[in-house]
């Protein structure tokens, strides 16, 4: 096949690849990026990009015929899952033996179907995380940094003591108060004037219409509304979407050659192409980053790949649970998509969370408060290779998930006894669950920092080849993890910039 060359090639579209992109870019540096999603940029026949989360569409997942959503069931009816008809959707849920983990897939990643909590984790627990990062170049140069590029702004705090669209928080707020426990804001880079103008009638509703996880029409600061906008603006990047990289391996020059699929909308691979490049950068994410190079190590394309590639990967502890609250604690039929809080516990030694209190829109009363608990579970796993069938496995165990909802049952166990409440147990599918045990919305690892990268993301044993994405992260972070990854892809581009690419 013919080799088409660019000088910088960048493996995906989400929080690591657009700050690469951007900052390759700025650099001069003459720079494609492949994403194996597509565009979200065209209103389909009902005048929208993306499909509604209570009719979805097509649009709403990846290859799939009916829709996967993280709340199967209400009163155990299968009110929440939809037939559809297969093509490239903007949210896949990846299914491995005992885990199933959520991404985002388009121009834009996890950035797209995210609930755009922009939340900076506590020093010293990143410096715990990272202990051979420089925390205090972090804190004061990094994250202020990320932060700023990717619009994080606040709620105002008077609108949301008034509003009926956050409600629900404070009737959770109000439960953990009852049990002693503290609750904080949280940042979001879901415009927040823009949501208060929803919420008055004078503009239109896409947090306020149940819109998330299926992508947001309106008010959302996505990837490719900040980093990505920007990276085009250079002039020197180029994104080809529906393109998914399928190996890597090395020339002899150096170079490094990338096989890629070109699926059109029904999924066929419709052309086979190569793709040669001087420097490569992995954002792939945890999952697509960790993938390709397990599979390039142990099928030998890339040989000197170390035993640090696909170790070291956790769930960030994720555990989604519901509680029932009295018929006087009502949570409101109207919900913004946006969460706004968290019950901080995380300085609780003994059982470390950190809870987001998430929205659960039903257009009707239903009492139900919804929570994302992230906990400190130090579990991690590993991905291997199958060469009978040719697949990336992980190596995650139903043990593992169990340790993460002790965490968050001792949490929520002094809630419900402080408020004299109980869980929903009708939420997860099968009658008596009330943990959602088996996916994760924040995977974490398969290349940590310093164990399969220097301390600056650039690859053990291959020169030129960085990660810049969720794969770093060792596992947990204690809080959500868009941030702290733009943040760390932020320093590894001014460090590659200044020591790598000089002419
Ligand atoms: P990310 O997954 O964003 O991007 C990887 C991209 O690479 C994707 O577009 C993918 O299609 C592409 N790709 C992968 N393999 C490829 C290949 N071989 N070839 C071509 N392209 C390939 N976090 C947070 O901080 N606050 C929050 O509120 C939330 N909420 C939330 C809700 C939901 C529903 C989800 C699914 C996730 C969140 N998250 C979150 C998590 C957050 O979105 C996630 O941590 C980041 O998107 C990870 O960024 P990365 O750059 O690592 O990869």
């Amino acid at each position: 096949a013919a080799v088409d060359n660019a000088t910088a090639i960048v493996v995906g579209s989400g929080y690591g690849g657009a700050v690469a992109a951007l900052r390759l870019g700025q650099a001069g540096i003459r720079t494609l990026v492949l994403e194996m999603g597509r565009l979200w940029n065209t209103a389909g026949s009902d005048g929208k990009v993306f499909c509604s989360t209570s009719a979805p569409d097509q649009r709403s997942m990846w290859f799939r015929t009916r829709t996967e959503a993280p709340l199967a069931t209400f009163l155990w009816l299968d009110l929440v899952n939809k037939d559809i008809s297969a093509y490239p959707g903007v949210l896949d849920r990846v299914h491995y033996d005992h885990m199933s983990v959520y991404v985002g897939r388009g121009v834009g990643g996890g950035s797209l179907v995210n609930g755009g909590m922009a939340v900076t984790p506590l020093k010293s627990y990143f410096a715990e995380q990272f202990p051979t990062v420089d925390a205090d170049e972090m804190y004061g140069t990094y994250f202020p940094r990320a932060r700023s590029m990717l619009g994080v702004n606040t709620v105002d705090p008077a609108w949301f003591e008034s509003t009926e669209w956050y409600q629900f928080t404070r009737t959770s707020r109000k439960a953990a108060a009852n049990a002693g426990l503290k609750t904080t804001f949280v940042p979001n880079v879901y415009d927040f004037g823009y949501m208060q103008r929803e919420a008055a009638g004078t503009a239109t509703r896409s947090a306020l219409a149940g819109e998330v996880i299926y992508g947001n029409n309106q008010g959302k600061r996505s990837l490719d509304k900040t980093y990505l906008a920007a990276a085009l603006g250079t002039g020197n990047v180029t994104i080809h979407t529906l393109e998914k990289v399928r190996s890597v391996t090395r020339a002899s020059d150096g170079s490094y050659v990338l096989t890629v699929d070109r699926i059109d909308t029904t999924g066929t691979v419709v052309e086979t192409k190569q793709y040669s490049c001087t420097y490569l950068f992995l954002g792939g994410g945890s999952l697509g980053t960790t993938e390709l190079l397990v599979r390039a190590r142990d099928t030998g394309t890339l040989p000197d790949l170390t035993s640090g590639v696909g170790a070291g990967w956790g769930t960030n502890g994720n555990t989604m649970l519901g509680r029932a609250n009295h018929l006087w604690d009502t949570v409101g039929a109207n919900q913004a998509t946006m969460p706004v809080m968290g019950i901080d516990d995380w300085a609780n030694t003994a059982n470390p969370v950190f809870a987001e209190i998430a929205p659960l829109p039903m257009g009707f009363e239903h009492w139900i408060s919804l929570y994302l608990a992230i906990t400190k579970n130090p579990e991690r796993a590993s991905f291997s290779y199958d060469s009978t069938s040719g697949a990336v496995k992980l190596g995650w165990t139903p043990a593992q998930s169990a340790v993460s909802v002790a965490m968050a049952k001792k949490l929520f166990d002094r809630i419900n006894a402080a408020n004299l409440t109980i869980y929903r147990y009708d939420l997860f599918g099968s009658t008596s669950k009330i943990f959602a045990d088996d996916f994760t919305y924040h995977p974490l690892g398969g290349c940590v920092l310093g164990k399969a990268t220097d301390d600056y993301g650039r690859v053990k044993g291959y020169s030129r080849l960085y990660i810049t994405d969720g794969s770093l992260v060792p596992g947990s972070l204690g809080v959500n993890p868009f941030v702290t990854i733009t943040a760390l892809a932020e320093r590894t581009m001014a460090r590659v910039l200044a020591e790598d690419t000089a002419p």
